[in-house]
């Protein structure tokens, strides 16, 4: 979604804003803009498309000169993209210029109110009718002049203010979208995400719900919607600029890819000491676990397919009734939810909004929220009764890979933990869990090391038109993430199914050639998935099955390519069968020339309803 990055300091500004943008790139976006003050003038730059569009429109910001600017990529939500409607926006004086995140949603009123009083608009956003309130309200105090005017907006919001009559100073406030402040050396920065400014600074400040900061060149000051002045804490960020950089690799997703090893094997060290889960630093103690009477998991797109792999995995090993739900539905489903309920929440980003109002519902509901997140600081990690960090590092691809592997680990860890503390597992088979849990890292190297033969299965299939996954149970789960990385990247049309449900409909789409990939690594259902599997062959689809080294025979008499994980222990055969379905939809979306990092229309947090 929209990115916002601000600069006031010793350096020419456009250059530190353009390489920002392109830092926030990954978000999703279809314009970009600057705005930079010099001479007693706001200078405001901006195209439609690619950054490079807006790069070349500036020669690189050398030709908008000035140490003082702020920048946005838009992803539009009010009116189509177009250089009206890119950020940022000016006030009908010309001396206020605004950069927004988030949605303003009574800006039809507002805006009514300033037609009355004579104002007009360049732009169909509600962007501008927020920069026009602030010129409203302006009287020769700007800090006030936001004030008074965030007070009268509804909805959410990251602004970004400066003005030419206050060229000392930028001003960000925000309320339910993410934004920071970052200390630098040669200046001072704001950024709705830290991967902008980690290039020139690692020392942030986060900006909290009606925080209003005023940023300096040599200091920031932050006040509440008071205007009463207030300390916000440092931060220091220890995520490395390499993380966030290719390294060689041709797309960040493969890069991320090919981290997997190593993430699964921080985010288990964390919580694993002298052979024991440890989790004692979350809700999650040993009295607590065994008062739990109902547990539901919340999330949306592949946050919600871990939370459908943890329903399967806690009704089985803690016999806690389970559900997974779309954190979209959830807000809207009358939840029956109390104080016995844990609510866990899962989100690598830890900004999308539906997640973040679904675990506001469930806190007023009494539930005791625990939340799976992958960025520090973020929004959903604040305001959880608990936390439970995903030490993935900084990932950029739309298309999540190793934050959601991360969150398969955290779900084995709370499943072993759980499910010990309730006696449910004796002391030998939760050694044995724990060992083979130490040993996945090792064995998705292994996977990887095999990725010639995906390349070769993409080849055969990347001009199908429609691809289906099957598979049960846990099988189930990994198909619909397997579907899902699929179509985000390779705009194939996909589909995943239960494998029994199959015969209720879907098998009329099954033709000749259709690919169909079956999952089948639950060694207690192969039988079952194999009986699906000869449905669509009678109907001569092409069947790719991913399945275990021990079924590789039984796998091969019946499928026409089978991709075999390591063995490993029934619990966590989701994180070797993600792997090839990852890499499949990497080199399927590769074949066919697709923007892989970015794909149309989507964008990495989505942080409006
Ligand atoms: C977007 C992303 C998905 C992600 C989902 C949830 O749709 O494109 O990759 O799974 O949001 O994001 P979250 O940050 O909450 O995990």
């Amino acid at each position: 979604m929209c990115g916002i990055v601000g600069y006031i300091g010793r350096e020419e500004a456009a250059p530190i804003l353009l390489y920002g943008l392109e830092r926030l790139e990954y978000r999703g976006y279809d314009s970009a803009g600057i705005a930079v003050y010099d001479k007693g003038k706001l200078n405001v730059a901006k195209a439609v498309g690619k950054l490079k569009n807006l790069c070349e429109l500036t020669d690189n910001g050398a030709k908008v000169s000035g140490c003082i600017g702020i920048g946005h990529t838009r992803w539009a939500t009010h009116g189509q993209p177009s250089t009206d409607n890119s950020h940022p926006h000016l006030s009908g004086s010309g001396k206020i210029a605004i950069v927004h995140n988030g949605i303003v949603e009574n800006y039809m009123k507002i805006r009514e109110m300033l037609l009355s009083e004579g104002f007009t608009f360049k732009s169909e956003t509600d962007t501008e009718v927020a920069v026009q309130l602030i010129e409203y309200y302006y009287k020769g105090n700007l800090l006030e002049a936001v004030s008074k005017a965030v007070d009268k907006i509804e909805g959410s919001y990251a602004f970004g203010v400066i003005s030419s009559d206050h060229p000392d100073e930028l001003i960000a406030v925000r309320k339910e979208s993410p934004l920071i402040v970052a200390y630098g050396e040669t200046g001072n920065f704001i950024a709705s995400d830290i991967t902008a400014v980690l290039k020139y600074t690692r020392n942030v400040a986060y900006l909290e719900d009606g925080d209003i900061a005023v940023v300096k060149k040599d200091g920031v000051k932050f006040y509440n919607s008071y205007l009463k002045e207030i300390q916000r804490e440092k931060a220091y960020i220890d995520w490395d600029v390499e993380d966030a950089q290719r390294e060689g690799y041709q797309h960040f997703m493969l890069k991320e890819i090919y981290e997997q090893p190593k993430v699964v094997k921080n985010t288990l060290s964390a919580h694993i000491k002298d052979g024991r889960i440890d989790l004692s630093d979350t809700l999650l103690t040993p009295e607590y676990c065994r008062e739990i009477k109902r547990i539901s998991i919340i999330g949306c797109g592949s946050a919600y397919h871990v939370g459908v792999v943890g329903k399967y995995l806690l009704e089985k090993y803690t016999r806690i009734p389970t559900e997974a739900v779309l954190a979209s539905e959830f807000r809207y489903t009358d939840p029956i939810i109390d104080n016995h309920t844990l609510v866990i929440v899962i989100s690598q980003s830890g900004e999308t909004a539906d997640t973040r109002a679904a675990l506001r519902e469930a806190k007023s509901l009494g539930a005791r929220t625990l939340a799976i997140v992958n960025v520090v600081g973020s929004s959903i990690a604040k305001e959880a009764d608990s936390v439970i960090y995903t030490l993935a590092g900084p990932e950029i691809a739309v298309a999540t890979t190793k934050a959601y592997s991360a969150q398969l680990a955290v779900m084995y860890l709370i499943t072993t933990a759980l499910s010990s503390t309730r006696g449910l597992i004796s002391a030998a088979e939760y050694d044995e869990v724990l060992a083979e849990m130490l040993r996945i890292p090792g064995k998705i190297e292994t996977v990887l090391s095999d990725r010639e033969q995906l390349q070769h299965l993409a080849s055969m299939y990347f001009n199908n038109s429609s691809i289906f996954f099957i598979g049960r149970n846990l099988d189930y789960a990994i198909s619909l993430e397997g579907s899902l990385k699929l179509k985000e990247i390779s705009y194939i049309h996909s589909e995943a199914y239960a494998g029994g449900e199959l015969k209720h409909g879907t098998i009329s789409l099954i033709e000749p050639e259709t690919l169909v990939v079956a999952v089948a690594t639950c060694e207690k259902l192969f039988d079952k998935i194999i009986s699906n599997v000869k449905e669509v062959k009678a109907r001569e689809a092409n069947v790719l099955c991913i399945t275990q080294n021990k079924s590789f025979n039984a796998a091969s008499a019946v499928t026409d390519n089978v991709f075999t994980i390591p063995n490993t222990h029934e619990m966590l055969t989701p994180s070797l069968a993600a792997i090839p379905l990852q890499l499949f939809a990497y080199y399927v979306a590769l074949d066919r020339g697709c923007d892989i990092d970015k794909p149309r229309n989507l964008a990495k947090s989505v942080t409006v309803e």
